[in-house]
């Protein structure tokens, strides 16, 4: 009997069409960046800072799309006043083409729902896995892809992360929540899966208070861990942002010029400043032995 895996993995080669070759050729799909957002403790603003970052970068002009990779607690659809029909699980068992699970966000950009179809993605090869990303990519010709992940350290959460070009890593000033982004930063570090990460302090009241989190977790990095902490900057914890999701609307478009909305522009303006645009995205392939390694599959 064939097993659910190997049934997955058919339907896949039907769509995308003969298996391919196990040398594979690099991935060629348009400039892409692609960015894993995550946090160690949950409820620190990772969906909100993920839809705003997505809406302020197409705002620079950038076409971006925006993966939903909370597995059965998406919510950027919330935020953002949509309601995903179809997902990712859908489009792989073959109930939804691929146009239908891409959703119109605000300012142009375009979101789609992991939905299960995450938990599904691990059953495919990577080679597969490359494939429906990089038809995803160029069915939009996105420049840029953002994952909103679950909190923690999970499996998934860290094949999103070795995935990623770029770990934007999420957290208050809170000691608990710099306890737990510290513990992401270490398994990080111990399975050699980044040497940078990008950090965003949420919820601050004051710039200094930003800059100090950074500074601790800067501290501890370069004493106990092989990671460089980037600094992208701070977010004020602004009611207005409260205020636009209770309108189901990104604070954003919301209310632009709260403080909330021009921390987040800047900090896209200092991501995109930095970003070297790649044709690579084939860092799962390069990265597969670690992973194999790690999880002993
Ligand atoms: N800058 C901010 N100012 C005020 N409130 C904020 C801010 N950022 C986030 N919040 C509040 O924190 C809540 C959680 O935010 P969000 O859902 O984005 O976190 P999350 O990290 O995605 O959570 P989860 O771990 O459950 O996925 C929001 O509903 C909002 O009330
Ligand atoms: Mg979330």
């Amino acid at each position: 009997m064939m097993d659910q895996a190997e049934s997955l993995r058919r339907k896949i080669f039907e769509k995308f069409g003969k298996e391919p070759e196990k040398e594979m050729e690099p991935v060629k799909s348009g400039l892409v960046k692609i960015y894993a957002v995550v946090s160690g403790k949950g409820g620190v603003g990772k969906t909100n800072i993920s839809v705003n970052l997505s809406i302020a970068m197409a705002k620079k002009g950038k076409k971006v799309l925006l993966l939903d990779a909370d597995i059965g607690m998406t919510n950027a659809d919330i935020i953002m006043g949509l309601h995903y029909e179809y997902d990712l699980f859908d489009y792989l068992e073959g109930r939804a083409e691929l146009k239908d699970i891409i959703y119109e966000g605000p300012m142009g950009i375009k979101a789609i729902s992991g939905g299960s179809g995450l938990l599904e993605m691990e059953s495919l090869s990577e080679e597969n896995q490359e494939k429906l990303i990089e038809e995803l990519i160029n069915l939009g010709g996105f420049d840029v892809m953002i994952i909103d992940n679950g909190a923690g350290i999970s499996k998934e959460t860290l094949s999103f992360m070795t995935f990623a070009h770029e770990v934007i890593l999420v957290t208050t000033p809170e000691p608990t929540a710099l306890t737990d982004a510290y513990r992401v930063l270490k398994t990080l570090s111990h399975y050699g899966l980044k040497s940078s990460v990008k950090l965003i302090v949420n919820k601050v009241s004051s710039k200094e208070a930003g800059d100090e989190a950074y500074e601790k977790l800067f501290a501890t990095c370069s004493n106990f861990l092989h990671i460089e902490l980037e600094n992208c900057g701070y977010i004020f914890d602004d009611i207005r942002l409260e205020k636009a999701i209770m309108n189901q609307e990104p604070v954003l478009m919301s209310y632009p010029q709260a403080l909330s909305s021009r921390n987040i522009e800047q900090i896209a303006g200092i991501i995109l400043e930095e970003t070297v645009f790649t044709k690579n995205i084939s860092t799962l392939k390069q990265l597969g032995n670690r992973f194999r390694k790690i999880f002993g599959t």
